[in-house]
């Protein structure tokens, strides 16, 4: 395992659409799959997209029991989601803070869909399929929308809700105030 750089905002390898994964419980995925989660929990991440370390490859990891990034967010399983699709469950968005390790000391407001399905698979090629809502669902929308170059502050509609964490939130001890 190996702790990797995270790419920041400006990097063009961020707006890359990934490549899907054609061959699965490789040498090569695993490593990845270890990276990855090394990486994010240096971080204190919430999830982390393979386009974040440069490797263009259609997989993100996720999970935490608990988070100093969003302390008030509920456990999410650690997950491996590899060649994933969301299907939003009705129309209902919500709007909810989000930041990136990628966009780091700065958070914005972003619409999510509320509820979602999402499939994909697992390093090992089973099949994956979870309903899910609140920040789970956000984080699981946040981490693909990597796979497809996007960004939040991309998504964010009202910048006057867009900012630094430290000034949003100075309460909270994010740990991305690099
Ligand atoms: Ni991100």
């Amino acid at each position: 395992m190996t702790v990797r750089e995270i790419l920041k905002m400006g990097d063009a390898r961020l707006l890359r659409v990934a490549r899907p994964v054609t061959a699965f419980d490789t040498r090569e995925l695993h490593e990845l799959v270890a990276d990855l989660f090394e990486t994010m929990q240096v971080a204190n991440g919430a999830g982390l997209a393979s386009p974040q370390i440069g490797a263009d490859v259609a997989m993100v990891v996720f999970g935490f029991a608990h988070t100093p990034r969003y302390p008030d967010a509920d456990a999410v399983p650690p997950t491996v989601l590899i060649n994933p699709q969301i299907t939003p469950l009705g129309d209902a968005e919500e709007d909810g803070w989000e930041g990136c390790l990628s966009v780091p000391s700065l958070r914005g407001m972003v619409p999510r869909f509320t509820r979602i399905r999402y499939e994909g698979f697992d390093a090992l090629g089973r099949r994956i399929e979870r309903e899910a809502s609140g920040f789970h669902a956000r984080l699981v929308q946040h981490e693909c929308d990597h796979l497809i170059g996007k960004l939040y502050p991309m998504r964010v509609r009202d910048f006057r809700q867009f900012g630094y964490t430290s000034v949003l939130f100075p309460e909270l001890d994010a740990g991305d105030d690099d």
